[in-house]
């Protein structure tokens, strides 16, 4: 039996992980998969939810690691990740994305000799004030194992003098997620439930430090969903860190003067999958809605000055605006018109990339 670790710690973490377990645990004779939550991400809003729509199981291990800066926060996770390594012994740890769990808990392994399998390797911003970006260089450079979701990734490892034995270009396990839960989530009621038909609103998500620890560049945005709130609904579920620094800003009596600004918690997987697939338009600082809103052809302005997904807005109907009120608006009349492009679903993008995973890890691991 090959004993793998799933490490999961926010709450783009869960969608990636849910797929590989399900083909794990399809497999059980041969893998023996455990979850292992740092509890980087703790609030019901933020984790459990997401478990529940995602069905996955209970996490075998939960550290409860909890908010703190980076250091710390990476410090922790590192300390209890350790532990669980020398007690679980484990012959492999799977580690996705790119947020603080994923780099500490790469590390840990990879000092203890334990192969280090990272999932949606080789993005690059190339901005390395995203601290996302650190997590990402650092984790690729020490794992045994990248897996790819598109051309770039495999680009910049090569670069980067990776040996391409170690890289595999397999699709996006993110995409997985979505292709499995699409129908179930168009069944949720959160569209009823907030009387929005299908198109007539945009929706918004915002959590990006340079967008929302910045005033200048917050109130860019939101300058600019002030506008488009006057033609169209505007859904906004709202992070735990956007919610605080609305507060700390000042910013409660601009937001509440939007009267057609809907602010809502952040909402579960399914729902927030339905509110995407019918919505008019995206507009977003996301790395992963990206990727689904690509799939899902409906166009997404990124306010952010760069992507780590270029794919996306080379073929898929994602367009990087940056963070400029005007940029913003320009690129949301074009929507509004119906004048956007088309976009394209990148090369394996197709619901099965945790299952090629699976055989690859089984070819290096298990069959030798
Ligand atoms: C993290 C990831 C980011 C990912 C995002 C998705 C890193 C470096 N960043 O950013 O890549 O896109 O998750 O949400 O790992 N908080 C709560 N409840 C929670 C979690 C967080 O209230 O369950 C609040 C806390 O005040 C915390 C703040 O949100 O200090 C930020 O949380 P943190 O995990 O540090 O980073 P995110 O901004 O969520």
């Amino acid at each position: 039996m090959l004993k793998v670790l799933n490490v999961v710690g926010a709450r783009p973490n869960f969608m990636k992980i849910a797929p590989l377990q399900r083909a794990m645990q399809n497999q059980k004779d041969i893998f023996d998969a455990k979850i292992i939550h740092t509890g980087q991400h703790y609030d019901e809003r933020m984790s459990k939810f997401f478990f529940d729509d995602l069905q996955l199981p209970k996490p075998d291990v939960f550290l409860g690691i909890g908010s703190g800066s980076h250091a710390v926060q990476t410090a922790k996770i590192m300390i209890e990740f350790e532990k669980v390594c020398l007690e679980q012994k484990p012959d492999i740890v799977v580690v996705v994305g790119d947020v603080n769990s994923t780099a500490a808990c790469s590390m840990v392994a990879s000092k203890l000799w334990i192969p280090v399998v990272h999932i949606e390797a080789g993005l690059r911003s190339f901005d390395r004030q995203m601290p996302e970006e650190i997590n990402r260089m650092v984790t690729d450079a020490i794992s045994d194992m990248l897996f790819v979701t598109e051309k770039s990734g495999l680009e910049n490892l090569q670069r980067e003098g990776v040996d391409p034995a170690k890289i595999h270009l397999v699709g996006n396990v993110m995409i997985d997620s979505l292709v499995y839960f699409l129908e179930k989530a168009k069944q949720s009621a959160i569209l009823k439930e907030m009387d929005l038909s299908q198109q007539s609103y945009a929706l918004c998500t915002l959590h990006r430090p340079s967008n929302v620890d910045d005033p200048k560049n917050f109130v860019n945005i939101l300058n600019a969903l002030e506008e488009i709130q006057k033609e169209l609904k505007v859904i906004f579920p709202i992070h735990p860190r956007t919610e605080k620094n609305i507060k700390d800003l000042g910013l409660q009596d601009k937001v509440k003067a939007m009267k057609n600004l809907v602010l809502l918690p952040p909402t579960g997987y399914l729902d927030f999958l339905n509110l995407q697939a019918n919505c008019k338009f995206v507009i977003s600082d996301s790395g992963g809605i990206q990727e689904e809103t690509t799939y899902l052809g409906i166009p997404c302005l990124t306010v952010r000055e760069n992507t780590e997904r270029p794919v996306t807005s080379e073929i898929g109907t994602n367009e990087i605006v940056g963070t400029d009120t005007r940029k913003i608006l320009d690129s949301a009349r074009l929507i509004l018109d119906n004048k956007w492009k088309k976009g394209q679903v990148p090369p394996l993008w197709d619901g099965h990339t945790a299952e090629r995973i699976v055989e690859v890890l089984k070819k290096k691991f298990y069959d030798r």
